[in-house]
């Protein structure tokens, strides 16, 4: 292994934890979780998911982490200098991460603008209501206003761009750190409530009894890319977050803790939600709205409802920082690197680029509405580039790199902390995972998905 002890990096294994964590729990599981889920069928897409994140999600996540610790470095410096026969092709990877990182970062930042305003929304009141059409209602005034939208989404990118410019260790674990178990907490609190709702079972079958006929493959395309998503995975995140673990960290179980502890957190995200949709007459193919107007609902039919609520859009906020963070430190990590430019200069550079190309997604329920490339609003449209062609185009190659470029006996000794962990038998595993199995699926998903063959 490598060291450059110039470098900084998590200080202590919790923290190594929490911020892996901080990366992987945040809009993918309380908004864009329950949205797919609710738009492609409920419990048969979630048993899809399930399938993905463990043959492809959990390996490709082991095999990140493990090549970033190996290079300690970022995600484009790490293949020219871990490939054999010169990084040239490989380093590849690393600029599709820059990019992923980029148009994910221009359509999620306004979501996270909009859980901004909802704090805000909550805290007056606005939202108390159990009504699908008044909650519809105040939903579109927010996001059909190009004023309110731009404004919100410069708000988080200005928030997120001081954080990350503080550094590694002290802005990301200090601010995800504390926060996490309290919207655990929350969540409970919210499917309790959901659960005791009149007609609550309905939901419940929604999400748990699978009519397996309504698996497509665009099904199956959209499952494997939220997998990506909420994994952090396929775009140099984790391989990033993995160059700032210590030596001693057991990869795989981390990887897998982070994994379940994420899972947790969506399948709660689904549980509060769903019993709700079904029992206030909401629809479950809302989509993006899903989630600003059942929570609210919820909330509004509980004691206390106002208080919770404005706590729960606060805590998802942090949630969607943390995963931010991760974001921006992919670009960062490349740019301060490479060029040597300071990470204050970098975060100014990467907020201005991220504004600009966010703006389109930003008013794309407005202003550029009408405006729609490939018959997306350009809002959709990075979000289907990202999700369900970068990511799982990076996942491939980041397989065939480990497999048939560094091989098994580099990532046997990273997975194992050279020899020190019993843990050749999962590296063996997660070889063989990511050598055939996890490539060969993700490119029939892919090429089915995209109507190929
Ligand atoms: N996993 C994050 C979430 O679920 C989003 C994310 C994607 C973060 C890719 C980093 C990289 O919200």
């Amino acid at each position: 292994m490598t060291h450059d002890n110039k470098r900084e990096g998590f200080s202590s294994s919790f923290g190594v934890l929490v911020a892996t964590l901080g990366s992987a729990v945040g809009l993918g599981n309380i908004w864009k979780f329950p949205a797919l889920t609710g738009a492609n069928g409920g419990a048969s897409f979630l048993a899809v998911y399930l399938l993905a994140t463990l043959a492809v999600g959990l390996p490709v996540m082991i095999a990140e982490i493990a090549l970033g610790r190996s290079a300690r470095a970022n995600a484009v410096s790490t293949f020219e200098r871990l490939a054999s026969g010169g990084g040239g092709f490989w380093q590849i990877i690393g600029w599709m991460s820059f990019a992923s990182a980029l148009l994910i970062m221009a359509f999620y930042s306004e979501v996270a603008g909009w859980v901004y305003a909802y704090v805000f929304k909550a805290a007056s009141g606005a939202l108390a209501s159990t009504s699908p059409e008044v909650a519809s209602r105040t939903f579109g005034a927010l996001v059909t206003d190009p004023v309110q939208s731009l404004i919100w989404q410069w708000v988080v990118l200005a928030i997120c761009g001081t954080i990350i410019a503080m550094g590694v260790t002290r802005g990301i674990e200090a601010v995800t750190r504390k926060l996490m178990p309290l919207l655990f907490i929350l969540l409970i609190v919210l499917c309790i409530r959901s659960l005791t709702l009149p007609g609550a079972i309905d939901g419940l079958v929604f999400l748990f009894k699978p009519d397996f006929s309504l698996i497509t493959p665009d099904v199956v395309l959209v499952a494997l890319g939220l997998a990506f998503f909420k994994l952090s995975i396929g775009m140099g995140c984790m391989l990033t977050y993995g160059s700032y673990f210590r030596a001693d960290q057991n990869i795989p179980s981390t990887a897998l803790r982070v994994m379940l502890a994420d899972l947790s957190v969506s399948l709660l995200a689904g549980i509060a939600i769903f019993p709700a949709v079904f029992a206030f007459g909401f629809e479950p193919a809302a989509g993006p709205s899903l989630v600003f107007m059942t929570i609210p609902a919820v909330f509004t039919s509980m004691p206390g409802g106002t208080l919770f609520m404005t706590l729960f859009f606060v805590l998802t906020a942090v949630a969607s920082v943390g995963a931010i963070l991760s974001l921006l430190e992919v670009p960062m990590a490349i740019f301060s690197e490479r060029l040597g430019v300071s990470r204050r200069q970098t975060a100014v550079a990467l907020v201005l680029s991220i504004a600009l190309v966010g703006a389109p997604a930003a008013l794309s329920n407005s202003s550029m509405a009408a405006f729609k490339p490939f018959g997306m609003t350009v809002f959709d449209l990075y979000d289907f580039v990202t999700s369900n062609l970068l990511l799982p185009l990076g996942g491939i190659l980041i397989c065939l790199f480990v497999a048939w470029n560094w091989g098994l006996p580099r990532l046997l000794a990273q997975i194992s902390n050279d020899g020190a962990l019993p843990n050749a038998i999962i590296a063996r595993a997660v070889f063989r995972l990511v050598q055939w199995v996890a490539p060969v699926l993700i490119a029939i998903v892919l090429l089915h998905g995209l109507k190929v063959f």
